[in-house]
Protein backbone atom coordinates (compact mmCIF):
# COMPACT_ATOMS: atom_id res chain seq x y z
CA UNK A 1 0.00 0.00 0.00
CA UNK A 2 0.70 3.82 -0.31
CA UNK A 3 -0.39 5.53 2.26
CA UNK A 4 -0.23 9.34 2.64
CA UNK A 5 0.20 11.28 5.65
CA UNK A 6 -1.33 14.93 6.06
CA UNK A 7 0.34 17.69 8.01
CA UNK A 8 3.93 18.64 8.97
CA UNK A 9 4.07 18.61 13.14
CA UNK A 10 5.17 16.37 15.92
CA UNK A 11 1.57 14.60 15.58
CA UNK A 12 2.45 13.74 11.72
CA UNK A 13 5.83 12.35 12.59
CA UNK A 14 4.15 10.01 15.50
CA UNK A 15 1.34 8.64 13.15
CA UNK A 16 4.22 8.08 10.73
CA UNK A 17 6.44 6.35 12.60
CA UNK A 18 4.11 4.35 14.04
CA UNK A 19 2.39 3.47 10.30
CA UNK A 20 6.30 2.62 9.81
CA UNK A 21 5.65 -0.80 11.81
CA UNK A 22 3.25 -1.96 9.16
CA UNK A 23 4.52 -4.79 6.83
CA UNK A 24 1.91 -3.87 4.18
CA UNK A 25 2.91 -0.40 3.69
CA UNK A 26 5.09 0.32 0.62
CA UNK A 27 5.74 4.01 1.21
CA UNK A 28 4.40 6.14 3.61
CA UNK A 29 4.69 9.80 2.41
CA UNK A 30 3.77 13.15 4.12
CA UNK A 31 2.59 16.28 2.56
CA UNK A 32 4.56 18.36 4.10
CA UNK A 33 6.20 17.16 6.13
CA UNK A 34 8.92 18.41 7.91
CA UNK A 35 13.09 17.47 8.37
CA UNK A 36 12.68 15.01 10.71
CA UNK A 37 9.50 12.92 9.02
CA UNK A 38 11.41 13.36 5.42
CA UNK A 39 13.40 10.70 7.58
CA UNK A 40 10.68 8.15 7.80
CA UNK A 41 8.71 9.29 5.02
CA UNK A 42 8.94 10.98 1.68
CA UNK A 43 7.55 14.20 2.17
CA UNK A 44 6.11 16.12 -1.26
CA UNK A 45 6.12 19.78 -1.15
CA UNK A 46 1.99 20.40 -0.69
CA UNK A 47 0.24 22.27 1.80
CA UNK A 48 -2.05 20.50 3.62
CA UNK A 49 -4.72 22.76 3.07
CA UNK A 50 -4.30 22.03 -1.30
CA UNK A 51 -7.34 20.19 -1.84
CA UNK A 52 -6.68 20.27 -5.66
CA UNK A 53 -2.91 19.54 -4.88
CA UNK A 54 -3.46 16.99 -2.51
CA UNK A 55 -6.10 15.10 -4.31
CA UNK A 56 -4.20 15.43 -7.62
CA UNK A 57 -1.25 13.98 -6.29
CA UNK A 58 -2.98 11.17 -4.54
CA UNK A 59 -4.75 9.88 -7.75
CA UNK A 60 -1.38 10.55 -9.31
CA UNK A 61 0.92 7.96 -6.85
CA UNK A 62 -1.71 5.39 -6.50
CA UNK A 63 -1.91 6.15 -3.19
CA UNK A 64 -4.57 3.82 -1.18
CA UNK A 65 -5.17 5.43 2.06
CA UNK A 66 -4.76 8.79 3.39
CA UNK A 67 -4.66 10.10 7.40
CA UNK A 68 -6.23 13.48 7.66
CA UNK A 69 -4.41 14.73 10.83
CA UNK A 70 -4.83 18.64 11.20
CA UNK A 71 -8.09 20.56 11.70
CA UNK A 72 -8.02 22.76 9.07
CA UNK A 73 -7.80 20.62 5.97
CA UNK A 74 -10.78 18.21 7.58
CA UNK A 75 -12.56 21.94 8.50
CA UNK A 76 -12.61 22.68 4.68
CA UNK A 77 -13.50 18.89 3.63
CA UNK A 78 -10.38 17.57 2.76
CA UNK A 79 -11.56 14.34 2.89
CA UNK A 80 -14.94 14.77 1.47
CA UNK A 81 -13.08 15.79 -1.51
CA UNK A 82 -10.41 12.46 -1.53
CA UNK A 83 -13.38 10.46 -1.08
CA UNK A 84 -14.89 12.09 -4.41
CA UNK A 85 -11.72 10.96 -6.31
CA UNK A 86 -12.62 7.08 -4.55
CA UNK A 87 -9.87 7.47 -2.08
CA UNK A 88 -10.51 5.94 1.61
CA UNK A 89 -9.40 8.20 4.43
CA UNK A 90 -8.85 8.66 7.84
CA UNK A 91 -10.81 11.48 9.29
CA UNK A 92 -14.19 12.90 9.67
CA UNK A 93 -15.42 14.29 6.11
CA UNK A 94 -16.67 18.31 6.29
CA UNK A 95 -19.98 18.09 8.43
CA UNK A 96 -18.75 15.71 10.94
CA UNK A 97 -15.46 17.90 11.27
CA UNK A 98 -17.69 20.52 12.53
CA UNK A 99 -17.81 19.34 16.01
CA UNK A 100 -14.35 20.95 16.24
CA UNK A 101 -14.54 23.60 13.67
CA UNK A 102 -17.73 24.98 14.91
CA UNK A 103 -18.13 25.71 18.61
CA UNK A 104 -21.92 27.05 18.27
CA UNK A 105 -22.33 23.74 16.58
CA UNK A 106 -20.45 21.51 19.45
CA UNK A 107 -22.38 23.25 22.59
CA UNK A 108 -25.85 23.11 20.49
CA UNK A 109 -25.42 19.50 19.88
CA UNK A 110 -24.40 18.95 23.92
CA UNK A 111 -27.35 20.68 24.69
CA UNK A 112 -29.85 19.17 22.84
CA UNK A 113 -28.50 15.53 23.07
CA UNK A 114 -28.20 16.23 27.23
CA UNK A 115 -24.50 15.78 27.05
CA UNK A 116 -22.57 17.33 30.49
CA UNK A 117 -20.76 20.76 29.50
CA UNK A 118 -20.41 24.54 30.46
CA UNK A 119 -23.30 26.40 30.50
CA UNK A 120 -23.52 28.66 27.44
CA UNK A 121 -24.74 31.04 25.46
CA UNK A 122 -24.58 32.10 21.64
CA UNK A 123 -24.22 35.52 20.09
CA UNK A 124 -23.89 36.33 16.32
CA UNK A 125 -24.30 39.92 17.62
CA UNK A 126 -21.65 42.63 19.04
CA UNK A 127 -23.62 44.78 20.68
CA UNK A 128 -25.57 41.44 22.30
CA UNK A 129 -23.12 39.72 23.28
CA UNK A 130 -21.58 43.29 25.03
CA UNK A 131 -24.84 43.69 27.29
CA UNK A 132 -24.75 40.29 28.33
CA UNK A 133 -21.62 40.84 29.74
CA UNK A 134 -22.15 43.64 31.29
CA UNK A 135 -25.76 42.19 32.58
CA UNK A 136 -26.24 40.27 36.20
CA UNK A 137 -27.35 37.08 34.53
CA UNK A 138 -23.36 36.35 34.26
CA UNK A 139 -21.00 35.35 37.14
CA UNK A 140 -16.72 35.73 36.78
CA UNK A 141 -14.27 34.28 35.45
CA UNK A 142 -16.30 33.84 32.12
CA UNK A 143 -15.25 31.83 29.06
CA UNK A 144 -14.87 33.58 25.91
CA UNK A 145 -14.43 31.27 22.90
CA UNK A 146 -14.42 32.44 18.88
CA UNK A 147 -16.63 29.95 17.24
CA UNK A 148 -14.17 28.99 14.35
CA UNK A 149 -11.21 27.61 14.36
CA UNK A 150 -8.42 29.97 15.41
CA UNK A 151 -5.10 28.94 15.92
CA UNK A 152 -5.59 27.54 19.67
CA UNK A 153 -5.88 30.92 20.68
CA UNK A 154 -9.53 31.98 20.62
CA UNK A 155 -10.42 31.07 24.14
CA UNK A 156 -10.25 34.13 26.76
CA UNK A 157 -10.58 33.97 29.92
CA UNK A 158 -11.96 36.87 31.66
CA UNK A 159 -11.43 37.65 35.19
CA UNK A 160 -14.01 40.79 34.80
CA UNK A 161 -16.67 42.79 33.18
CA UNK A 162 -13.71 45.41 31.62
CA UNK A 163 -11.90 41.88 30.36
CA UNK A 164 -15.20 40.10 29.12
CA UNK A 165 -15.56 43.63 26.83
CA UNK A 166 -12.35 43.73 25.55
CA UNK A 167 -12.26 40.22 24.30
CA UNK A 168 -15.79 40.33 23.10
CA UNK A 169 -14.86 43.25 21.10
CA UNK A 170 -11.71 41.60 19.90
CA UNK A 171 -13.33 38.89 18.29
CA UNK A 172 -16.26 40.42 16.84
CA UNK A 173 -15.46 43.82 16.28
CA UNK A 174 -12.04 44.13 15.54
CA UNK A 175 -12.25 40.16 14.10
CA UNK A 176 -8.92 39.18 15.42
CA UNK A 177 -9.48 35.52 14.34
CA UNK A 178 -11.09 36.79 10.66
CA UNK A 179 -14.06 34.89 10.07
CA UNK A 180 -13.76 32.46 13.10
CA UNK A 181 -15.28 35.33 15.31
CA UNK A 182 -18.79 35.88 12.97
CA UNK A 183 -20.17 33.95 16.05
CA UNK A 184 -19.06 33.38 20.09
CA UNK A 185 -19.71 30.99 22.49
CA UNK A 186 -19.87 32.40 26.49
CA UNK A 187 -19.24 30.05 28.67
CA UNK A 188 -19.41 29.31 32.34
CA UNK A 189 -16.07 28.59 34.11
CA UNK A 190 -15.20 24.98 34.92
CA UNK A 191 -12.83 24.08 37.72
CA UNK A 192 -10.83 21.15 38.01
CA UNK A 193 -8.22 18.29 36.71
CA UNK A 194 -8.64 18.90 32.70
CA UNK A 195 -8.05 15.14 31.11
CA UNK A 196 -8.00 14.39 27.20
CA UNK A 197 -9.28 11.37 26.03
CA UNK A 198 -9.19 10.69 22.14
CA UNK A 199 -10.65 8.17 20.79
CA UNK A 200 -11.22 5.85 17.60
CA UNK A 201 -15.30 6.20 16.23
CA UNK A 202 -16.51 4.51 13.40
CA UNK A 203 -19.45 6.14 13.65
CA UNK A 204 -21.32 3.27 15.38
CA UNK A 205 -18.46 1.99 17.97
CA UNK A 206 -16.30 4.07 19.81
CA UNK A 207 -12.84 2.65 21.63
CA UNK A 208 -11.58 5.14 24.00
CA UNK A 209 -7.43 5.43 23.71
CA UNK A 210 -5.08 5.75 27.02
CA UNK A 211 -6.22 8.97 28.85
CA UNK A 212 -3.37 11.89 28.63
CA UNK A 213 -2.76 15.28 30.27
CA UNK A 214 -1.76 18.42 28.32
CA UNK A 215 0.20 20.81 29.09
CA UNK A 216 -1.11 23.77 27.15
CA UNK A 217 0.30 27.46 29.00
CA UNK A 218 3.95 28.01 28.05
CA UNK A 219 5.40 28.26 31.40
CA UNK A 220 6.12 26.36 34.57
CA UNK A 221 3.33 26.18 37.04
CA UNK A 222 0.76 26.83 34.18
CA UNK A 223 1.27 30.75 33.77
CA UNK A 224 2.29 32.40 30.60
CA UNK A 225 0.45 32.09 27.48
CA UNK A 226 -1.89 29.46 26.00
CA UNK A 227 -0.09 27.11 23.61
CA UNK A 228 -0.43 24.42 21.24
CA UNK A 229 0.69 22.25 24.14
CA UNK A 230 4.09 22.43 26.09
CA UNK A 231 3.80 18.28 27.11
CA UNK A 232 1.94 15.36 27.88
CA UNK A 233 2.18 12.34 30.59
CA UNK A 234 -0.51 9.17 30.01
CA UNK A 235 -2.17 8.23 31.51
CA UNK A 236 -3.53 10.89 33.82
CA UNK A 237 -3.62 9.49 36.73
CA UNK A 238 -6.49 11.60 37.81
CA UNK A 239 -8.66 9.72 35.26
CA UNK A 240 -9.79 6.75 37.02
CA UNK A 241 -11.59 3.37 36.37
CA UNK A 242 -14.63 4.93 37.65
CA UNK A 243 -14.51 8.68 36.26
CA UNK A 244 -13.71 6.89 32.93
CA UNK A 245 -16.88 4.44 33.01
CA UNK A 246 -18.93 7.30 33.54
CA UNK A 247 -17.74 9.24 30.60
CA UNK A 248 -17.98 5.94 28.26
CA UNK A 249 -21.76 6.27 29.46
CA UNK A 250 -22.69 10.29 29.68
CA UNK A 251 -20.26 11.91 27.08
CA UNK A 252 -18.60 9.20 25.01
CA UNK A 253 -21.41 7.17 23.47
CA UNK A 254 -23.70 9.93 23.78
CA UNK A 255 -21.57 12.41 21.26
CA UNK A 256 -21.63 9.24 18.81
CA UNK A 257 -25.02 8.68 18.98
CA UNK A 258 -25.60 12.01 18.43
CA UNK A 259 -23.62 12.99 15.85
CA UNK A 260 -25.35 9.63 13.61
CA UNK A 261 -29.29 11.68 14.66
CA UNK A 262 -27.66 14.32 13.10
CA UNK A 263 -27.01 12.85 10.22
CA UNK A 264 -23.20 13.61 10.02
CA UNK A 265 -21.24 10.26 11.96
CA UNK A 266 -18.18 11.40 13.02
CA UNK A 267 -15.29 8.45 11.77
CA UNK A 268 -12.03 9.03 12.41
CA UNK A 269 -10.27 10.10 15.89
CA UNK A 270 -12.79 12.00 18.32
CA UNK A 271 -10.61 14.47 20.90
CA UNK A 272 -12.15 14.75 24.03
CA UNK A 273 -11.24 17.55 26.02
CA UNK A 274 -13.21 17.15 29.50
CA UNK A 275 -13.10 18.63 33.18
CA UNK A 276 -13.17 16.66 35.82
CA UNK A 277 -15.38 19.16 38.02
CA UNK A 278 -16.89 18.27 41.42
CA UNK A 279 -20.44 17.91 39.98
CA UNK A 280 -18.71 15.30 37.38
CA UNK A 281 -17.29 14.95 34.12
CA UNK A 282 -18.04 17.65 31.62
CA UNK A 283 -16.71 19.03 28.40
CA UNK A 284 -14.52 21.91 27.50
CA UNK A 285 -14.23 21.05 23.66
CA UNK A 286 -14.28 18.33 21.19
CA UNK A 287 -11.33 18.38 18.44
CA UNK A 288 -11.81 16.45 15.16
CA UNK A 289 -8.28 14.53 14.80
CA UNK A 290 -5.24 13.49 17.09
CA UNK A 291 -4.65 15.88 19.81
CA UNK A 292 -0.48 17.72 19.80
CA UNK A 293 1.13 16.55 21.20
CA UNK A 294 -1.17 13.95 22.83
CA UNK A 295 -0.45 11.62 20.06
CA UNK A 296 3.29 12.15 20.69
CA UNK A 297 2.53 10.47 24.18
CA UNK A 298 -0.36 7.97 23.49
CA UNK A 299 0.32 6.68 20.39
CA UNK A 300 3.73 4.95 21.59
CA UNK A 301 1.71 3.30 23.71
CA UNK A 302 -0.39 1.60 21.53
CA UNK A 303 0.29 -2.54 20.81
CA UNK A 304 -2.19 -2.67 18.15
CA UNK A 305 -1.51 -2.00 14.58
CA UNK A 306 -2.53 1.88 13.80
CA UNK A 307 -2.93 0.93 9.76
CA UNK A 308 -5.38 -1.89 10.86
CA UNK A 309 -7.42 0.02 13.76
CA UNK A 310 -7.60 2.84 11.04
CA UNK A 311 -9.03 1.11 8.31
CA UNK A 312 -11.46 -1.02 10.34
CA UNK A 313 -12.73 2.72 11.50
CA UNK A 314 -13.02 4.08 7.28
CA UNK A 315 -15.04 0.54 6.58
CA UNK A 316 -17.26 0.59 9.73
CA UNK A 317 -15.79 -2.40 11.38
CA UNK A 318 -14.24 -1.24 14.56
CA UNK A 319 -16.17 -3.58 16.51
CA UNK A 320 -14.46 -6.36 15.12
CA UNK A 321 -10.78 -5.24 15.98
CA UNK A 322 -9.55 -6.16 19.71
CA UNK A 323 -7.48 -2.70 20.58
CA UNK A 324 -4.17 -3.59 22.72
CA UNK A 325 -2.60 -0.72 25.45
CA UNK A 326 0.86 -0.89 26.75
CA UNK A 327 0.71 -1.07 30.75
CA UNK A 328 3.48 1.21 30.34
CA UNK A 329 3.13 5.02 31.34
CA UNK A 330 4.59 7.66 28.89
CA UNK A 331 6.05 11.68 28.78
CA UNK A 332 6.13 13.85 25.96
CA UNK A 333 8.09 17.20 26.63
CA UNK A 334 7.97 19.92 23.71
CA UNK A 335 11.50 21.61 22.93
CA UNK A 336 10.42 25.14 21.82
CA UNK A 337 11.89 28.17 20.47
CA UNK A 338 12.59 31.31 22.84
CA UNK A 339 9.86 33.43 22.39
CA UNK A 340 6.71 30.66 21.53
CA UNK A 341 4.38 30.72 20.99
CA UNK A 342 4.96 34.63 19.51
CA UNK A 343 7.46 35.71 17.75
CA UNK A 344 10.77 33.33 17.69
CA UNK A 345 13.97 32.96 15.24
CA UNK A 346 14.46 29.91 12.98
CA UNK A 347 17.41 28.01 11.33
CA UNK A 348 19.55 27.06 14.48
CA UNK A 349 21.05 23.75 14.78
CA UNK A 350 19.76 21.59 16.34
CA UNK A 351 22.56 19.10 17.91
CA UNK A 352 23.65 16.66 18.30
CA UNK A 353 20.72 14.77 16.72
CA UNK A 354 22.61 11.61 14.11
CA UNK A 355 21.99 11.72 10.57
CA UNK A 356 18.13 10.07 11.38
CA UNK A 357 16.94 12.52 13.55
CA UNK A 358 17.43 10.80 16.64
CA UNK A 359 19.63 10.98 19.78
CA UNK A 360 22.35 8.16 19.91
CA UNK A 361 22.37 5.69 22.89
CA UNK A 362 19.29 6.75 23.79
CA UNK A 363 16.13 4.99 23.55
CA UNK A 364 13.77 7.85 23.86
CA UNK A 365 11.53 8.63 20.54
CA UNK A 366 12.73 11.71 19.09
CA UNK A 367 9.40 13.39 17.37
CA UNK A 368 10.37 16.09 14.83
CA UNK A 369 8.06 19.59 15.17
CA UNK A 370 9.30 22.41 13.70
CA UNK A 371 12.93 21.12 12.18
CA UNK A 372 14.26 21.69 8.45
CA UNK A 373 16.96 19.44 7.11
CA UNK A 374 19.78 20.91 5.02
CA UNK A 375 21.38 17.64 3.84
CA UNK A 376 23.80 17.56 6.47
CA UNK A 377 22.14 19.38 9.64
CA UNK A 378 18.81 19.55 11.24
CA UNK A 379 18.11 23.23 11.86
CA UNK A 380 14.54 24.56 13.99
CA UNK A 381 11.78 25.47 11.49
CA UNK A 382 8.83 26.41 14.06
CA UNK A 383 7.89 27.20 17.35
CA UNK A 384 7.82 23.78 18.70
CA UNK A 385 10.97 22.19 17.14
CA UNK A 386 11.09 18.80 19.13
CA UNK A 387 8.45 16.19 21.35
CA UNK A 388 10.63 14.07 23.36
CA UNK A 389 8.67 11.02 24.33
CA UNK A 390 10.22 8.30 26.69
CA UNK A 391 8.00 5.47 28.30
CA UNK A 392 8.57 3.99 31.85
CA UNK A 393 7.00 1.00 34.34
CA UNK A 394 5.86 3.91 36.58
CA UNK A 395 5.02 7.96 35.34
CA UNK A 396 7.61 8.85 37.30
CA UNK A 397 10.10 6.58 35.65
CA UNK A 398 8.64 7.74 32.31
CA UNK A 399 9.23 11.41 32.84
CA UNK A 400 12.81 10.68 34.53
CA UNK A 401 13.78 8.88 30.83
CA UNK A 402 12.34 11.77 29.10
CA UNK A 403 14.02 14.68 30.84
CA UNK A 404 17.07 12.74 30.67
CA UNK A 405 17.05 12.88 26.78
CA UNK A 406 15.76 16.47 26.41
CA UNK A 407 18.45 17.12 28.47
CA UNK A 408 20.89 16.13 26.09
CA UNK A 409 19.77 18.08 23.26
CA UNK A 410 20.81 21.68 22.39
CA UNK A 411 19.85 24.60 20.07
CA UNK A 412 20.26 28.58 20.46
CA UNK A 413 16.92 29.67 22.83
CA UNK A 414 16.11 26.30 23.71
CA UNK A 415 13.01 26.50 26.13
CA UNK A 416 11.16 23.48 27.56
CA UNK A 417 8.96 23.35 30.70
CA UNK A 418 10.40 21.54 33.53
CA UNK A 419 7.42 20.48 35.47
CA UNK A 420 5.37 18.30 32.59
CA UNK A 421 3.26 15.42 35.01
CA UNK A 422 3.70 17.85 37.90
CA UNK A 423 0.44 19.36 37.90
P1 LIG B 1 -9.42 25.23 23.91
O1 LIG B 1 -8.72 26.15 22.95
O2 LIG B 1 -10.88 25.08 23.66
O3 LIG B 1 -8.63 23.96 24.07
O4 LIG B 1 -9.31 25.90 25.35
C1 LIG B 1 -8.07 26.26 25.84
C2 LIG B 1 -8.06 26.09 27.32
O5 LIG B 1 -8.95 27.04 27.91
C3 LIG B 1 -8.53 24.75 27.83
O6 LIG B 1 -7.55 23.77 27.83
C4 LIG B 1 -8.93 25.11 29.25
O7 LIG B 1 -7.79 25.15 30.08
C5 LIG B 1 -9.47 26.50 29.10
N1 LIG B 1 -10.94 26.47 29.03
C6 LIG B 1 -11.72 26.38 27.95
N2 LIG B 1 -13.02 26.38 28.29
C7 LIG B 1 -13.07 26.48 29.63
C8 LIG B 1 -14.11 26.52 30.61
N3 LIG B 1 -15.40 26.52 30.27
N4 LIG B 1 -13.76 26.60 31.90
C9 LIG B 1 -12.47 26.62 32.28
N5 LIG B 1 -11.44 26.59 31.43
C10 LIG B 1 -11.73 26.52 30.11
N1 LIG C 1 -2.99 19.73 22.42
C1 LIG C 1 -4.26 20.22 22.18
C2 LIG C 1 -4.75 20.10 20.81
O1 LIG C 1 -4.21 19.38 19.99
O2 LIG C 1 -5.73 20.74 20.46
Amino acid sequence: MNVLVIGSGGREHAIVKALKKNERIRKIYAAPGNGGISMDASCVNIKADNIPGITDFAVECNINYIIVAPDNPLAIGMVDALERKGKKCFGPNKAAARIESSKVFSKNLMKKYGIPTAAYETFNNCDNALEYVKSNKVKFPLVIKADGLAFGKGVIIAQNCDEAQTAVNLIMKEKKFGESGESIVIEEFLTGPEVTVMAFTDGKTIKPMISSMDHKRALEGNKGLNTGGMGVIAPNPHYTAEIASVCEKTIFYPTVMAMQSEGCPFKGCLYFGLVLTPFGPKVIEYNSRFGDPEAQAVLPLLQTDLLDIMEAVTEGKLDSIDIKWSSSSSACVVLASAGYPESYKTGLEITPLDEKGNLKFNEALIYHAGTAYDGSKFQTSGGRVLGITATGLSLAEAIKNTYNAASQITFEGIYYRKDIGKY
